[in-house]
């Protein structure tokens, strides 16, 4: 059969691209492997969908070139989007930092997505094995258990490796090698860290205490909240730094990030509390404060804190270096860093530059957002440009 069009993947790309494709009146066909329609959106933002973010620029994305998305992201906006999800009457809500979501249930922008998809006539197909993917001059065929399709463009937008479970697959990055473009390394972001055994056996006890911190690795910084776990950190200040760490660095966490911690620590020189009773004025749970100060060697009383020691604890305060020893991979991670090359793509169109009529959009394409509502919009920008394009 022939279309105009053919888009891989009926997730949140996919779907955009394929509705503002059909609203101009090309033929399209959406295909996705999965039995339900867009997985990813209905299980995000805890079910309510954090669909964009107030904030979206450029470097809030993590990417060999960052620059390369300005052009999608001012093609189209957040303010877009939020034109489209009120035009449907979705009530929503500012959860903190530029972060929208939906008031009742990610369920409704996925309806949203089907319905403009639907209004512009694009052919959805569900449950499709997609075996093949060719060329016949300068057409796409692609060869699917339910027979042969052939358009003059392809989309690709099948996402990336996280949450195999609900239907992830390296088909996206396999076709991009298919046709020559290049991949920058593929590993899982917006992640949980995981401890070393000794750190793990050290603070276990502390899985679900929970910190306002600021989170460093190299030059970037984050301050929102840590989360231990039985297995490491989490939490979104450990979910964001994730993006940026790379196995064998610490990460620098400063757990006192509003307070001069030596002048702290100065101010009870003489007193005769245990320093983890006192920490409760910080609002350190006392499981926590215990156990750190055990860790580094400083559960003592205040005025048994000898000058040198307690500016090494001050430090340590404010600099405390972790080594993780990995992440829990592509199971937990909400995104996959890293995908196809943006050098091999054209930021106005989303278009292959070698390959004319071949687009990748969305999460397979080296554009990682961070946590807040950035991949969505990354996924429907990006989407809306090929759509205008394809
Ligand atoms: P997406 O994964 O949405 O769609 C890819 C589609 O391709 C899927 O339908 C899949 O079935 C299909 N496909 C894959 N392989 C195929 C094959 N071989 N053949 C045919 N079809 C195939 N982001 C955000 O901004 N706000 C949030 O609140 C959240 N929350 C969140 C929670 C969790 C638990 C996860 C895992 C992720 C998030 N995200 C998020 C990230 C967000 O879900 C993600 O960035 C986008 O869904 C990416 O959109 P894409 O369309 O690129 O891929």
């Amino acid at each position: 059969m022939q279309f105009d069009v053919i888009v891989l993947g009926a997730g949140a790309a996919g779907m955009m691209c394929a509705a503002t494709a059909g609203q101009r009146g090309r033929r399209v066909l959406l295909l996705d492997h999965a039995d339900k329609l867009a997985e990813k959106i209905r299980i995000s933002g805890g079910g309510r969908c954090n669909f964009t973010n107030l904030q979206a620029r450029h470097d809030c994305y993590v990417s060999d070139n960052p620059n390369f998305c300005r052009s999608a992201l001012a093609q189209y906006t957040p303010r877009d989007f939020i034109a489209l999800v009120e035009r449907y009457g979705i009530a929503y809500h500012e959860k903190k930092l530029g972060q929208l979501f939906c008031d009742d249930s990610s369920q409704q922008i996925i309806d949203m997505l089907d319905s403009e998809c639907r209004a512009a006539k694009v052919d959805r197909r569900m449950g499709v094995a997609v075996q093949q993917v060719g060329r016949n001059g300068e057409s796409f065929v692609v060869h699917t258990s339910l027979g042969v399709f052939e358009a003059g463009s392809l989309v690709v937008a099948t996402g990336g490796l996280s949450i195999p479970q609900i239907g992830a697959t390296p088909l996206g990055y396999q076709i991009a090698e298919q046709f020559g473009l290049p991949l920058t390394p593929l590993s899982p972001a917006l992640v949980p860290l995981t401890f070393h055994l000794d750190d793990a056996e050290r603070f276990a006890p502390l899985a679900g205490v929970s910190l306002d911190v600021e989170v460093r690795s190299g030059k970037v910084r984050f301050r929102e909240n840590v989360l231990f776990t039985h297995k490491g950190l989490s939490g979104p200040a450990i979910l964001q730094i994730s993006s940026y760490w790379q196995p064998g660095q610490e990460i620098v966490i400063d757990l006192l990030p509003d307070i001069d911690a030596e002048a702290w620590l100065e101010e009870r020189a003489g007193s005769e509390q245990l320093l983890a009773n006192a920490m409760g004025e910080l609002a350190w749970p006392k499981r926590f404060a215990e156990a750190w100060l055990a860790a580094q060697g400083a559960n003592v009383r205040g005025k048994d804190l000898a000058p040198k020691k307690r500016r090494q604890l001050a430090e340590a305060l404010h600099n405390w270096r972790v080594l993780p020893n990995g992440t829990q991979g592509y199971k937990k991670a909400e995104v996959t860093r890293g995908g196809v090359s943006t050098r091999a793509l054209s930021s106005k169109t989303m278009m292959a530059n070698d390959v004319p009529g071949l687009f990748f959009i969305g999460e397979v394409v080296d554009i990682t957002g961070w946590l807040g509502g950035y991949n969505f919009q990354w996924a429907w920008s990006s989407g809306f440009v090929a759509g205008k394009n394809c």
